[in-house]
């Protein structure tokens, strides 16, 4: 590797030894410490993107704000760099809303959406007093009601009726989507909500989904929402793609994505009104590295590099045919690039992380990195085979910090009566 790939973090660098380093630390030297599988978040890139997603929406729209949609990487210790330098919450459930309450988010930073919320994630929201909870339908207008005693901050979601363009599973705006109330319904819903005396509606909410690499359909859901009446708030949800690997076109950056937002914003809704974003996976995938041992390698006609992950903490190529770009951790430059399929110890042909992808000639016990993992794969981690979840280690400044420890046997049968 003569240079780090452009795909790893902003502090990625080459030693002069030739050892690579992420946030002022040799990662062998993380690896040999912590062991694999074992996930890596720069932090000065969260910070970096967490800074630059409030000064470019800022500089265009001044009451404007970025809200961590934290079910992109639900782990306090994440969280909370991002709170720091100034992101509010976004949560789908008590549980979420633990992560960001632990983190030390303000509570009025903290707006809580779901399509289902129970009782219990209504009462916990209600209870902490967050700022606003965005409300998905008519029922949920009865339950808060019921639920609430004092007056709750409110926005409505409305499902806009645009097509994203993404994997199927991932856009949320379409006419048929589960999410938000219809441009029939959503009238009758202000309506509601306005009459409520537990009820004080502050604006409209949409959110087209996940992983999206155009910015046009972006403008067209802020087009969408001012058709119902000016409002002081109006969430306009996350869904920036990033690039995954050097074959994909770079992401539009912040500064095109907030352009199109606010452009779109003060010829629809007018200036005066307060804008929220809430990204999630734009926020942290580039800060993520996720580090494996090469357990077997099998050359032949098919050439497989097993690693000691795979589905059980990586479920982004299973789910959402996700691709990563590998790479063999300083490996010697005498090696030969070879194509390899990267894949996991899990009992089944779809644990696999990388379909195939050049590799510098893996042997067994080499560190293979997989950059660009900050998103959702710690969310989506799990014990399939009784694997352990990885630990997830902060990297910052030559230092090395767990935020999260290694699952353990002891973890696995905790919840296990005999
Ligand atoms: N706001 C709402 C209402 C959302 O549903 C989501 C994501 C976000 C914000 C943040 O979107 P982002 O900026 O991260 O695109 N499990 C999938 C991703 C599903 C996203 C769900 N909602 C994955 O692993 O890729």
């Amino acid at each position: 590797m003569a240079e780090p790939s452009p795909l790893l973090p902003a502090t990625a660098a080459l030693a002069d030894d030739g050892r690579l380093v992420i946030g002022g630390c040799a990662v062998a030297d993380v690896v040999a410490e912590f062991g694999t599988p074992l996930l890596m978040v720069d932090e000065a890139t969260l910070r970096e993107q967490a800074r630059l997603q409030l000064a470019e929406l800022r500089s265009r729209h001044a009451d404007s704000d970025v809200y961590f949609a934290t079910k992109a990487f639900p782990c306090p210790g994440v969280i909370r760099v991002l709170a720091e330098e100034g992101c509010g919450a976004d949560v789908v459930s008590a549980g979420e809303l633990l992560f960001a309450l632990k983190a030390g988010v303000a509570t009025e930073r903290i707006l809580m959406h779901g399509n289902a919320k129970s009782d219990r994630d209504l009462q916990a929201a209600l209870e902490a007093q967050i700022g606003l909870i965005v409300i998905d339908g008519f029922d949920e207008i009865d339950r808060l009601e019921r639920l609430a005693t004092r007056p709750q901050r409110v926005l409505l979601r409305l499902n806009p009726g645009v097509d994203a363009p993404t994997h199927e599973a991932m856009a949320t705006g379409h006419d048929g989507s589960k999410f938000g109330i219809g441009g029939d319904e959503i009238e009758a819903a202000i309506d509601r909500v306005t009459a409520s005396p537990m009820l004080e509606l502050e604006g409209l909410h949409a959110h087209i989904g996940s992983q999206i690499l155009e910015l046009e359909p972006f403008a067209r859901a802020v087009e969408k929402i001012a058709g119902y009446g000016q409002f002081a708030t109006y969430d306009l949800g996350g869904g920036l793609g990033v690039r995954y690997t050097l074959d994909d076109d770079p992401a539009p950056t912040p500064g095109d994505y907030a352009a199109t937002l606010i452009d779109a914003a003060h010829q629809h809704l007018g200036t005066d009104c307060r804008i929220i974003v809430e990204p999630g996976r734009s926020l942290v995938a580039a800060a993520g590295v996720t580090a494996y041992s090469a357990v077997t390698v099998k050359r032949g006609a098919h050439n497989f590099v097993a690693v000691d992950g795979g589905m059980g903490d990586n479920l982004e190529p299973m789910l959402y045919g996700q691709r990563f770009e590998p790479i063999v951790l300083d490996a010697p430059a005498t090696r030969e690039l070879e194509e390899f399929a990267v894949v996991g110890p899990h009992c089944e042909t779809g644990d696999r992380l990388v379909g195939t992808s050049p590799l510098a000639g893996p042997a067994v016990g080499d560190t293979i990195l997989l950059p660009v993992t900050g998103a959702y794969c710690y969310t989506l981690a799990n014990n399939y085979n009784g694997s352990l979840r990885p630990p997830v280690v902060l990297l910052s400044d030559g230092s090395a910090t767990e935020i999260v420890r290694r699952e353990t046997d002891a973890d696995l049968l905790a919840r296990q009566i005999l």
